[in-house]
């Protein structure tokens, strides 16, 4: 796995975010990357086997019967050759991950209108289409990193190492255990740090290796650039990774944990799911800051 290049682009932009009306804010666009392969025209092939691609991605990604909210799919030949991905958060239902997907077909074209090559997120799915095959590798591109300006009290080095826990435990369990390739956990921190929640994600066609590999060279990103933070996430379209100090997905936690005592054995983690804390009430504002930067 590769740490992206941010020489090579560096954009910013900020982000309010609602905590109190979460199905508000889960339509709207976090971020989008529009690419650099070039622009087609309407109505031509390359328009046509768009239309096609995303039509299609949407179908198989929702046929919950054959798959998990994830899609991949190529259209036409070359030089009209399209590829494209699509992933629901894996807690959101067909029917939300569907008007998500639906959003996006929109959205994408709209944002990044004729671009040959572009990438949207949500909160519940992501869209990714190129003309070139980033489909035969896993390489994690086009990240987006999004932090909670606001810090938590006491050690940033403790809090720190504890996020690292929540969320390596969680990344193991989604990438040994779980065909979805997806897990979520809460880490239990007594009175010192608030309850912190993680949320893990690889697209489920990934080994479990490189799920495992992609998810840590997040992890390892986000505790070098966000640490003490009381929330992040880095987006990508191969995996993702978020923690809050609040619920912020739908179900149940998968993992529920409490820190591990020092110098004795990490303590297995409880399978039963824990009762839901109802997180923050009213219309708290936090303020995100959002970057992306784009691997080639
Ligand atoms: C595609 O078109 C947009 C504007 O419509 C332009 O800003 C962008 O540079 C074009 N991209 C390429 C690769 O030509
Ligand atoms: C593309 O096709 C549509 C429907 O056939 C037509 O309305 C539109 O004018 C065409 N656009 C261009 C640029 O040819
Ligand atoms: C959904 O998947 C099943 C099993 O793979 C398949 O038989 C069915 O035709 C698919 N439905 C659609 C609408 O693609
Ligand atoms: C989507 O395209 C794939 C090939 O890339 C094909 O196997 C699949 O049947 C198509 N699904 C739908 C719903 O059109
Ligand atoms: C999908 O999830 C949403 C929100 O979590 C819920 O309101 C809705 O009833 C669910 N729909 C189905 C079909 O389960
Ligand atoms: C999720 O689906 C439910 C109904 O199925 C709907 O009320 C809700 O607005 C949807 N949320 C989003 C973010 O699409
Ligand atoms: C949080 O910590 C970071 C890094 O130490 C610092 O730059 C930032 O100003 C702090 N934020 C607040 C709101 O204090
Ligand atoms: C997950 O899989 C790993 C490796 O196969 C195994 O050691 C571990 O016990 C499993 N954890 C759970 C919670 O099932
Ligand atoms: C979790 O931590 C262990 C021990 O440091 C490491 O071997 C493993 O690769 C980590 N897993 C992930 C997904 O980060
Ligand atoms: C974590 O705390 C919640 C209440 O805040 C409790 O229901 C749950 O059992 C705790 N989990 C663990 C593993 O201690």
């Amino acid at each position: 796995m590769k740490f992206p290049d941010l020489n090579l682009a560096l954009l910013s932009a900020l982000l309010l975010i609602f905590l109190g009306s979460p199905a508000a804010d889960a339509a709207d666009v976090l971020y989008q990357i529009c690419g650099t392969t070039g622009n087609y025209t309407a109505n031509s092939t390359y328009d046509l086997n768009l239309q096609t691609l995303l039509t299609n991605l949407t179908t198989s990604a929702t046929n919950s019967s054959s798959n998990f909210g994830f899609a991949k799919s190529t259209v036409g030949s070359v030089p009209n050759q399209i590829f494209g991905l699509v992933l629901c958060r894996g807690d959101v239902n067909s029917s939300n991950c569907s008007s998500c997907l639906s959003q996006a077909t929109q959205d994408i074209q709209n944002l990044c209108p004729y671009y040959k090559e572009a990438t949207i997120y949500y909160d519940f799915c992501l869209l990714r289409f190129s003309n070139q095959n980033f489909l035969s590798s896993t390489d994690n591109t086009n990240q987006v990193y999004m932090w909670n300006t606001q810090n938590v009290t006491g050690s940033k080095t403790l809090y720190s190492n504890y996020v690292r826990y929540l969320m390596n435990t969680t990344a193991d369990y989604a990438a040994f255990n779980r065909s979805k390739k997806f897990a979520t956990g809460q880490l239990n921190l007594s009175q010192a740090f608030p309850e912190t929640y993680g949320l893990v994600q690889c697209t489920p066609d990934m080994s479990t290796s490189d799920c495992a590999s992609c998810l840590n060279s997040l992890i390892d990103e986000m505790l070098k650039r966000f640490s003490g933070r009381q929330g992040a996430r880095i987006l990508g379209v191969r995996c993702n990774i978020r923690y809050e100090i609040y619920s912020f997905y739908s179900s149940v936690s998968l993992l529920s944990l409490t820190p591990p005592v020092e110098n004795a054995p990490a303590p297995a983690p409880a399978m039963t799911p824990p009762v839901m804390n109802p997180g923050p009430q009213g219309m708290e504002r936090t303020i995100y800051f959002t970057c992306a930067s784009i691997t080639s």
